[in-house]
């Protein structure tokens, strides 16, 4: 069979592209491949940060791989948190919390909501080509934090006009529209293609 890696450890991320793959191809995480680095994100964009993860993994495995990245993009804070959205409140380290408390408080004072998450796959193939996948979920950025489901910024988080939060939608409903799975989608797709 096929086999790919993901470079990830991240069992969520694992377990949703391979429910997407079924048994058509083998996605193998960065600690099954024996990859224990800390993969450097030093880019300014998450297409950079997506590609700058792939290569790392291509050029000392040499086996087709992918990696993503993702960002929340706040309207009226000009594209912010964008790359930086894992460590909004503190550059060097990741609080949920905080980020969160961190993005109600800048648009305290502001009528326009509007967000996105979107994610960006880089994969590199076995000859070495690089292709970039995009999913968008747009939506808005709700007063107060809502529901108990997902992680991140899911409790503040509402996609399109239903009103809920990603964190009041359920696990399946959001897997069913999210950036990521939109993302995952597209890269399956190709990867499907290419099987032939
Ligand atoms: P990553 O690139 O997947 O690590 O995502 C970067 C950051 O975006 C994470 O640390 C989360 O805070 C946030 N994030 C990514 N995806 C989601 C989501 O589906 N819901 C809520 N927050 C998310």
């Amino acid at each position: 069979m096929k086999e790919i890696v993901f470079a990830t450890n991240n069992a969520h991320k694992l377990q949703e592209i391979r429910a997407i793959l079924g048994s058509r191809i083998a996605v193998r995480s960065l600690e099954e491949i024996g990859c224990h680095d800390d993969i450097p994100e030093t880019s300014p964009t998450l297409e950079g940060n997506a590609l700058q993860k792939a290569r790392y993994v291509f050029e000392r495995f040499r086996t087709p791989c992918f990696a993503d990245d993702t960002g929340l993009e706040v309207r009226a804070l000009g594209g912010a948190p964008g790359v930086h959205t894992a460590r909004y409140a503190y550059p060097d380290r990741q609080d949920t919390e905080a980020n969160t408390d961190r993005l109600l408080r800048e648009l305290a004072q502001t009528n326009d909501r509007c967000a996105r998450f979107r994610t960006v796959i880089a994969y590199i193939g076995a000859d070495g080509g690089e292709r970039l996948f995009e999913g968008v979920v747009d939506g808005h950025i709700a007063t107060e934090r809502r529901g108990t489901d997902g992680f991140g910024y899911d409790p503040v988080f509402a996609p399109g006009e239903t009103g809920l939060t990603f964190a009041e939608m359920g696990v399946e409903a959001k897997n069913r529209i999210s950036h990521r799975a939109r993302a995952v989608q597209k890269l399956c797709a190709f990867l499907g293609s290419t099987l032939g």
